[in-house]
């Protein structure tokens, strides 16, 4: 079965053509970053009317891409595939409205897909002509999910493939958030993680050796929220995060060290240390979470999708952190850890969310959670 997908719950407007939920045919991303760049952050306005001028030229990129793979065209495509939630209204309302439109004009049905199961689905993609590595989803349940992006923390039980239930998340900021607030405290621009990573490995270098010592890292809080606080909402502390004390250490010791006025400035010799130390606390403190989930039950597999999975310390930590527990870790090709349509368009395959008149009916659905419907 070929599924057209397509995604703009954020800043990318994506299209892609995927067969039986593995195999990609065509992939066109065009990523907002530059756009949002001046602000530090995406704006909502500026990525709807980014999605509303770049999404027919998407399509068309992927369906280009596909036919010279394929031959075939829209025509040879069996069903269309959105991301109805969650993510930004706005952005996500341009995706919504253009897949119900090509469905309807191909009469083909129409699949609505939760953005952040396809996350977790985008370490079983492979490109066409390539021989996949990873064995087909269904063969490896139960698994323990760990979806980390700009959005989302969270960790996800996933019983059998299609199935989610989450049993941990972060209580305020994810941890890519947590990326691009410290990096625009620190001057590093927008998106934070990616700058923070290629500081950070300038503190680890040579790349086998973590410095060791007192002094290695700036004792930043490891995000560790106490139980019984009530946003927990009933999960256990023990598979919670909290990045939001993390951030405000940042800014005091900023503030002690180089002074709070606006024309502090931090030196260039400083900064590995800095961003090491930072990204050392998200990522200690996602492989602990991920610890704790992984004792819950005889996984056969811990599953990671999201862009700040690119992160080369977090994916250090969590193989360590697999390897430990004695469970195979998957994690996603790097151009399939961000934003993407080929997650969408592979989901699809295996799990839809809403179908027929319904998902020709559906609203997008900011606020969706892995497992809802
Ligand atoms: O999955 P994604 O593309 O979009 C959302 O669904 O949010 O994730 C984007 C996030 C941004 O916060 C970005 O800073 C972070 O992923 N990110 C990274 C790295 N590359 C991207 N965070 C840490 N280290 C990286 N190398
Ligand atoms: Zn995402």
């Amino acid at each position: 079965m070929t599924i057209l997908g397509i995604e703009t719950s954020c800043d990318e407007t994506a299209a892609a053509i995927v067969r039986d939920g593995r195999e990609v045919l065509a992939n066109a991303v065009y990523t907002q970053i530059k756009l949002h760049q001046p602000y530090g952050g995406v704006v909502p306005e500026i990525a709807s009317r980014a999605h509303v001028e770049k999404i027919s030229g998407v399509i068309c990129e992927a369906v280009r891409e596909f036919r010279e793979r394929t031959g075939g065209g829209l025509e040879t495509v069996d069903a269309v595939a959105v991301t109805y939630g969650p993510g930004l209204a706005s952005s996500l309302l341009v995706g919504l409205g253009a897949a119900k439109g090509l469905a309807l004009a191909l009469d083909r049905p129409l699949f609505c897909i939760n953005h952040i199961e396809a996350h977790l689905h985008t370490p079983f993609l492979y490109d066409s002509g390539e021989t996949p590595d990873v064995p087909d989803p269904g063969s490896i349940m139960p698994a323990l999910g760990l979806a980390v992006s700009g959005g989302h923390t969270t960790w996800i039980d996933m019983p059998s493939y299609g199935m989610y239930d989450v049993v941990g998340q972060t209580l305020d900021d994810a941890a890519g958030e947590a990326f691009d607030k410290a990096a625009k405290l620190l001057g590093l621009g927008y998106p934070g993680g990616p700058a923070i990573d290629r500081i950070a490995k300038k503190w680890y270098d040579p790349p086998a050796l973590v410095p060791q010592g007192p002094d290695a890292f700036i004792p930043f809080p490891k995000g560790r929220p106490r139980s019984g606080v009530s946003a927990l909402a009933g999960l256990d502390a023990n598979l919670c995060t909290s990045f939001s004390g993390l951030k405000t250490a940042l800014l005091h010791h900023v503030n002690a060290t180089y002074g709070a006025g606006p024309d502090r400035t931090i030196p260039d010799a400083d900064m590995p240390r800095l961003a090491a130390s930072y990204q050392e606390a998200i990522a200690g403190v996602l492989a602990d979470r991920t610890a704790n989930a992984l004792k819950r039950r005889s996984y056969r597999a811990l599953i990671v999708g999201g862009g700040v999975s690119l992160n080369g310390r977090l994916r250090a930590k969590l193989a360590e952190t697999a390897a430990a527990a004695g469970v195979p870790i998957l994690l996603a090709k790097p151009k399939y850890c961000g934003d993407n349509a080929a997650m969408i368009a592979a989901l699809a395959f295996f799990r839809r969310n809403l179908t027929g008149d319904a998902a020709f009916a559906a609203d997008v659905q900011p606020t969706l959670r892995p497992g809802d419907l």
